[in-house]
């Protein structure tokens, strides 16, 4: 397995450039099994999920073209001729679930398997699942598949009893060519439901309320290809900005989608990071001691779940105690042991995570175990004395591209070292 290896001591330093957000990409690939024709996206980063969406689609016979070299994926579904998503797929990447919504609008049936368990919480379904029923659609789960079907998706009145992201997305997907109006109640906010909000009515749907809590969306019978820009990627951004405040560093982080990332900005702002907007990007300066802050995670807009393994990390190395609440998946403290064996304080509570900061960490060797707990790691180990080796680095590369030469760009002493047994 291929590692990174980073030795301390770098303040970051220099300019960085924000790529398109994963979580934004993977639902507007599933809006391309809504047409028959291309439906192109720009600005798309070269990352393993998105390798992984676009197997899936192979799959169902959907066509997959474009220039990875200049962000465009193109993709053609003008036949779908297994609308199926079986469990070898979906078991890497949760978020192909996407297809759900689409592939029984489009085909009337699908198979897709239920994703398994993952390391962060159970994360279940059943919100897709009852928002789809209530739309009509018979379902039955057999042998770990889900079986859907539906001659018409009639539009309905659907409350969430949490506003799950993907769960908001694969609705939608599938309200857009419903026969009359869906609403959606308690829907999630998120920009990267906006975007795909965008996407869809530049095909021809008809959304509004999208970034609120009630989404109404009017069907129509056909939906025509664009071409659509991706969104910055918010969390990539905010990584760079706790990275450039926890090493005392100075970034341009440039297409910072700063507006997505208010809460983490108030959070940095209170450690004693400066922020500014300027021409093209966001200026992060970190400033020593940093200061302890509280937060929790909740859904947009409050403080992203998925910045929490990464604002601990410079918590570690705070002049204070911080109280971290993680409200929105029940097991996404799996970084804490890895970051304790760097001498990092922390206890925990459920789900609350005290960290008494202390005056350095030191480099160990680091087993990553989700995608952004890998991101915090390598953010301890920018600042922590001496090596820090990281494994498992797949998880990094489902959702940053090319962390290591960006952060090498801003000074960052890190190198990837391919698995030996994996060269032979
Ligand atoms: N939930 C249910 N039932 C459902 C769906 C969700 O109870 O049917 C619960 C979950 O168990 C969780 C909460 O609702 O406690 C929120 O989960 P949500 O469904 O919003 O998460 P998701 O859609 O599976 C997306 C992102 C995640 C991000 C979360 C929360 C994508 C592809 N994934 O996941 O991103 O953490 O929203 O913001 O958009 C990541 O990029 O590293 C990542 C994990």
């Amino acid at each position: 397995m291929d590692k990174f290896v980073i030795e301390c001591g770098a303040r970051l330093v220099g300019e960085v450039q924000t790529g398109g957000a994963k979580n934004a990409v993977l639902p507007l690939m599933a809006a391309g099994l809504l047409v028959d024709d291309w439906l192109t996206l720009t600005n798309v980063p070269r990352l393993k999920d998105i390798d992984t969406l676009c197997g899936l689609m192979r799959f169902m016979g959907a066509e997959i073209d474009g220039d990875p070299a200049t962000g465009t994926l193109k993709v053609r579904a003008s036949k779908i001729t297994k609308p199926e998503a079986p469990y070898d797929l979906v078991k890497t990447m949760r978020a192909s679930i996407l297809v759900l919504g689409p592939l029984v609008a489009r085909c009337k049936e699908a198979r897709v398997s239920l994703p398994g368990g993952c390391a962060i919480g159970a994360r279940p379904i059943n919100l897709h699942l009852a928002g789809l029923e209530k739309m009509g659609a018979t379902i039955e789960i057999e042998h770990g598949y889900i079986h859907i079907r539906a001659e018409k998706l009639i539009g309905a009145k659907i409350y969430l009893d949490a506003p799950t992201v993907t769960g908001t997305e694969n609705l939608m997907l599938a309200a857009v060519l419903a026969d009359g109006q869906t609403v959606i109640e308690n829907a999630a906010m998120e920009p990267e439901v906006v975007c795909l909000a965008d996407a869809l009515n530049k095909m021809g749907a008809r959304i509004t309320g999208a970034g609120t809590d009630i989404i109404k969306i009017e069907g129509v019978t056909k939906l025509k290809p664009v071409e659509v820009e991706v969104i910055p990627d918010r969390i990539e951004a905010g990584t760079f900005m706790i990275g450039a405040a926890m090493t005392r560093g100075n970034v341009l982080i440039k297409d910072c989608p700063i507006n997505y990332l208010e809460t983490l900005a108030v959070k940095l702002k209170e450690t004693g990071t400066t922020i500014t907007e300027e021409e093209g990007g966001v200026r992060v300066i970190g400033d020593w001691p940093i200061r302890s802050v509280d937060f929790r995670t909740q859904p947009y807009p409050a403080f992203p779940t998925d910045m929490q393994a990464q604002m601990m990390a410079m918590m570690t190395i705070s002049g204070g105690l911080s109280v971290i609440s993680e409200t929105v998946f029940e097991n996404r403290f799996m970084h804490v042991s890895e970051l304790k064996r760097m001498g990092a304080d922390i206890k925990i509570d459920g789900r609350v995570a005290i960290v008494t900061g202390v005056e350095r960490l030191s480099g160990a060797p680091l087993m990553a175990t989700d995608l952004r707990a890998s991101a915090s790691l390598i953010l301890a180990g920018l600042v922590a004395e001496g090596t820090t080796e990281v494994s498992r680095i797949y998880h990094l590369d489902r959702g940053y591209e090319n962390i290591e030469k960006k952060l090498g760009g801003l000074g960052a002493n890190i190198t990837r070292v391919k698995d030996e047994a994996k060269k032979k």
